[in-house]
């Protein structure tokens, strides 16, 4: 049998989302009531290494809930990305009695967190928090429906200045190699086009259907790209060549990462926080833990890989509303 959980550490990896810190005190809170020893680690797994510990006490949550960022610190480490690093960060663990682990991010994140617990036998649980929702296990992963709000309301007020000066802008938005905020933000912004990882571009098309546009007198336009697909700048300097039309570009970058956590990452860091304490403390090891339909959904770590979204339906969606 399992041996009992104690001494629980969390920690957030690789790129903060709001919500986040819904999910710390949910784990921290919910350990202490179950009268678990709760951690932070600071700076994701760097800070197994630097051994830089916080004890998490119900005070040292409050007033988070609402907060973006991560109150933890989050870094991408390369030293633990080694298996040398992992060694050492589970011989760290294992000194400062930290029984077990949460870890808050995204595909990164969850590669290290199934390593610790293969190779070195470290129980460990994963959320999935990233803005990108490019993660298998679940609807929605913590971030990415605040950073789909925060990218809208960039985009509503670029939509003011387009068609006012009437002119084709070009926007560029997160979501590394997955095209799932720029298709939702499209969808939601009422764009004329997407640009995404997921599904084949004709570039040519896009100029004609531009052109054609104008010669009916439709000037502004917005199209959206992920930042997968290749950057504005070009974009934009490609369809002023093919059409003579005047164009800009933004790329929105961070902004998209901070802010306020929406109501449903707050209530999906909540959920997930909690679960993986319970799931800790039931002896389930190696998983990680989403919400799918409404239902809290538990699978293997080794099985939450990148999550590709089919993108047909709401292309054909967009397109035909545009
Ligand atoms: O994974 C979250 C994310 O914001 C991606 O959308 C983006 O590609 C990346 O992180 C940016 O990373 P950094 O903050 O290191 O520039």
């Amino acid at each position: 049998m399992a041996e009992k959980v104690k001494k629980i550490g969390v920690l957030t990896s690789g790129g903060d989302g709001p919500g986040m810190n819904a999910a710390i005190r949910s784990a921290t809170r919910f350990g202490l009531h179950y009268g678990v020893e709760m951690v932070g680690v600071m700076r994701g797994y760097q800070g197994i290494l630097d051994e830089d510990f916080v004890p998490l006490n119900h005070r040292s949550v409050s007033n988070t809930i609402n907060r973006g960022g991560t109150i933890l610190k989050t870094a991408r480490s390369k030293e633990f990305a080694t298996d040398e690093g992992k060694k050492k960060a589970a011989e760290i663990l294992h000194r400062y009695g930290i029984d077990s682990l949460i870890v808050i991010g995204g595909d990164g994140s969850y590669q290290g967190a199934k390593r610790l617990y293969e190779l070195h036998g470290i129980p460990t649980i994963g959320l999935p928090g990233t803005i990108d929702n490019d993660i298998n296990g679940t609807d929605q992963t913590i971030g990415c429906a605040t950073a789909i709000n925060t990218a809208l309301e960039s985009i509503d007020k670029i939509r003011d200045t387009a068609q006012s000066m009437e002119r084709i802008f070009v926007v560029e938005v997160m979501g590394n190699k997955s095209g799932y905020i720029a298709m939702e933000v499209a969808i939601a912004a009422g764009a004329e086009d997407v640009i995404i990882p997921e599904r084949p571009f004709d570039y040519d098309a896009m100029h004609k259907e531009i052109l054609k546009g104008n010669s009916k007198g439709k000037i502004s336009y917005i199209i959206i790209v992920a930042e997968g697909s290749g950057m504005a700048s070009v974009i934009s300097e490609n369809i002023t060549r093919q059409t003579g039309l005047e164009t800009r570009y933004v790329v929105l970058g961070h902004v998209q990462r901070g802010g306020v956590p929406s109501g449903p990452d707050r209530i999906l860091g909540t959920r997930l926080g909690a679960s993986a304490v319970e799931l800790l403390l039931n002896g389930v090891y190696g998983k990680a833990v989403g919400v799918l339909e409404d239902e809290i959904n538990v699978i293997d770590l080794k099985d939450a890989s990148r999550r590709t979204h089919n993108m047909e339906e709401r292309y054909k969606l967009l397109k035909i509303l545009t």
